[in-house]
C-alpha cells in the first residue's frame, strides 16, 4: 500500500505563474518536488525554532596565528561535545583555517555553540546551516 497523498489546491494565477518561474529557475524537476523541498525546510526551520532534535553544520573560518584562539575553539567543542558529530579542518592559506562542524542534538545547545564560536577573537566568519535529522521527510 503507498503512502502517497494527492492533494488540490487554489490559488491566484499570478502566484502560480511566479511559483512556476522559481521551479524553472532553480531547476527542479516539477512543482510536487519544489514544493516537497519547500515542505522540508519548512519543517526542519520549525524545529530549529520549537529546540527540537535537528542536525546541521557549521563551517567557521578563522586566523590561526591570533593569540588563543585555537585552544578557545577547541575548548568550545568540548564543552559541547553532546551536540558535535564531527569536526574537518582544512588549513586555507598560512594564516586562515577553515573548520566544518557536523553538529546533531537539541536546537538550543547548537545555537548557544554558535553563538559563542562568533564571539572569540580571530574567527572571522560562522555560518550556520540548519537542517533535519531526517525523520518524517519521505
Ligand atoms: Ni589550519
Amino acid at each position: 500500500m503507498s503512502n502517497l497523498v494527492r492533494i488540490s489546491m487554489s490559488l491566484d494565477n499570478s502566484l502560480m505563474l511566479a511559483f512556476d518561474a522559481y521551479v524553472r529557475a532553480e531547476r527542479y524537476p516539477s512543482r510536487s518536488e519544489a514544493i516537497k523541498s519547500l515542505m522540508r525546510q519548512c519543517l526542519a526551520e520549525q524545529a530549529w525554532e520549537h529546540n527540537q532534535l535537528v542536525a546541521g553544520s557549521v563551517t567557521l573560518v578563522y586566523d590561526h596565528h591570533r593569540q588563543g584562539v585555537v585552544k578557545r575553539l577547541t575548548d568550545v567543542q568540548h564543552d559541547f561535545g553532546e551536540v558535535i558529530v564531527s569536526t574537518q579542518h582544512v588549513h586555507l592559506d598560512h594564516h586562515h583555517c577553515l573548520e566544518t562542524v557536523v553538529v546533531k542534538g537539541k536546537a538550543a545547545p547548537i545555537r548557544e555553540m554558535v553563538t559563542i564560536f562568533k564571539s572569540i577573537k580571530g574567527v572571522k566568519q560562522t555560518s550556520l546551516v540548519m537542517t533535519s535529522i531526517g525523520k518524517g521527510l519521505a
